[in-house]
């Protein structure tokens, strides 16, 4: 049984349609790269999949149970949880209230407290930066306190929208180290937006690639790299 399955998803906005006829399916553990042009419809996807956009068409299924139709909320419950694009952590609020954010609901609270030492310690920098506002912190810092914050409801699938952008190469070789060791650690299922093909074949994993909202090409990670600096080697970069 596949861990997560997304059957026939349409994704509309109006009139526009973001993404259409799209399906495929993951497996546990595995790590899946989504990439693609501006626009292709790669945040609308993993959107749709968190339940934060609602789908016009189509099923979303974990572990055999019908995810689709749930609320972001509860389906976080169920144990997937989203880094979106741009982060989105709370400034002004200190790295130990965001990852406190969304746990207000538990009852469990010594469970919580120690989800938050298994945080800090997996991310020993937050801890150092428990007490500092989030705004203060380097935007490495911050897409590490953005992922924390999704680690933070206990998730067997894991979709991170773009964790490199903005970042300089060696901070995002830092944020897919730890990426890597977390997946390593808890047998995570990772689904990770990833505009370079060579970074994702560096990192390595399955790509599906994007466009006009529909999957074009589904493969490893490297041959896409491979068939890129071929594009490249021909056509000088500018195709
Ligand atoms: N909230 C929204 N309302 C209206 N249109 C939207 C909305 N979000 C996305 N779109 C449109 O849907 C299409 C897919 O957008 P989406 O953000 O999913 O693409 P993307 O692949 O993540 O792009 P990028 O690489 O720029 O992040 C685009 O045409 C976009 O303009
Ligand atoms: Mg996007």
């Amino acid at each position: 049984m596949a861990k997560l399955g997304v059957f026939d998803l349409a994704v509309r906005y109006g009139k526009l349609t973001a993404i259409s006829d799209l399906s495929f399916t993951v497996s546990e553990g595995e790590r899946v790269f989504v990439s693609g042009p501006n626009g292709a419809g790669k945040s609308s996807l993993l959107s749709a999949i968190a339940g934060s956009v609602r789908a016009a068409h189509g099923r979303i299924e974990m572990d055999g149970a019908i995810l689709s139709g749930l609320g972001p909320e509860a389906i976080a419950r169920r144990g997937l949880s989203m880094v979106p694009e741009g982060r989105r952590i709370f400034p002004s609020l200190s790295v130990q209230e965001n990852l406190m954010v969304g746990t207000g609901m538990r009852r469990d609270r010594s469970a919580v407290a120690d989800d938050l030492d298994t945080i800090f310690t997996a991310f020993p920098i937050l801890r150092d930066r428990a007490r500092a506002q989030a705004g203060a912190l380097s935007g490495g810092q911050q897409q590490m306190l953005a992922i924390a914050r999704a680690l933070m409801t206990n998730p067997k699938v894991m979709l991170v929208d773009e964790p490199s952008l903005g970042l300089a190469p060696k901070v995002v070789d830092e944020v897919y180290d730890r990426l890597c060791q977390l997946q390593a650690l808890r047998g995570l299922t990772l689904v990770i937006v990833e505009q370079s093909s060579a970074r994702a074949a560096r990192v390595g994993g399955r790509m599906l690639l994007m466009r006009c909202g529909k999957i074009v090409a589904d493969g490893d990670a490297t041959e896409f790299a491979a068939k890129d600096l071929l594009t490249e080697a021909y056509f000088g970069g500018a195709a």
